[in-house]
């Protein structure tokens, strides 16, 4: 299988702080690859400089064998690398199929809005063309009932699925998802376990930060572990659940205390 994503010593300082310090990641093409660790160990930082968030100290980021370090983020988006965040970012005041239009349109328009002015006809097409894809991802999430309520509106579940439908408007080949399952109920994270195993089967591979370890087990193919900073396993699940440096340094706790931090 041939490597779609790979970082290579990728480091992160925060002034003294190394955040992340030698990294190295290699998501495979047809995989769901997770990456967990305790609070504060560098996954989202780890994500913000695969997607060009934040520029790397130090270190790589190919893309299908293509160097992408430091580029800008709707550079990477294009290149085919969606990401959904930690903390919704979606606009309340807009409708669901709103919602992703903004994304889509800004993704198809190249051109600016005086262009789009001077090209209303065109605009129009383009914009009836975002809309049949909104609609089509709705359905893809399962969500073509919410289409016309205001995304603030929406139960948390719902507004997290509906970030996940935003990343897949830019066509990606590839998604990065920061903690998608956080603050779900089981039923929940149960519908949206089963709505990330449809996305990979129609072709895109994942690239999940997870606390869940219901949802990690249950859906990654491989798994890497940070702590303080650095890789400390890399594996298979069953690796990674029988690792005796993964357990001291965060599965222990997690499952002996049988729940997970968000809840
Ligand atoms: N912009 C920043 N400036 C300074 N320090 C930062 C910045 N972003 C993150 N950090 C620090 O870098 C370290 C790694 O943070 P990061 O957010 O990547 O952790 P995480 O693994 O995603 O944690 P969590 O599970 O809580 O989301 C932490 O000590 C954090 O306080
Ligand atoms: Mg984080």
């Amino acid at each position: 299988m041939s490597i779609l994503l790979e970082t290579k010593n990728l480091t992160k300082r925060f002034g003294g702080l190394e955040a992340v310090k030698d990294v190295n990641i290699q998501v495979k093409e047809r995989e769901i690859h997770a990456l967990i660790g305790p609070n504060g160990a560098g996954k989202t930082t780890t994500l913000s400089m695969i997607n060009g968030t934040l520029r790397p100290t130090a270190g790589e980021v190919l893309f299908l064998g293509q160097e992408i370090t430091g580029k800008p983020t709707y550079v990477v988006a294009n290149l085919g690398i969606g990401r959904t965040f930690q903390n919704i970012k979606q606009f309340g005041s807009l409708t669901v199929l709103e919602n992703l239009m903004v994304g889509g349109m800004s993704h198809y328009n190249k051109g600016g809005v005086l262009h789009m002015l001077l090209h209303m006809k065109e605009t129009r097409h383009m914009e009836e063309a975002v809309e049949e894809k909104a609609k089509e991802i709705l359905s893809r999430i399962g969500m073509e009932a919410f289409e016309k309520e205001y995304a603030g509106n929406l139960p948390y579940g719902r507004q997290k699925v509906l970030e996940l439908g935003r990343a897949l408007m830019g066509d990606p080949r590839l998604i990065l998802l920061d903690e998608p399952a956080a603050g779900l109920n089981p039923s929940e994270r149960a519908e949206f376990v089963e709505i990330l195993k449809n996305v990979y089967e129609s072709g895109i591979d994942l690239f999940l930060i997870e606390h869940n370890m219901d949802v990690v087990m249950n859906i990654s193919h491989r798994i890497t572990v940070l702590n303080f900073g650095r890789q400390i396993a890399e594996g298979t699940p069953q690796e990674i659940a029988n690792n005796e440096t993964v357990i001291k340094a965060y599965l222990g706790d997690r499952f002996s205390e049988g729940k997970n931090r968000r809840g």
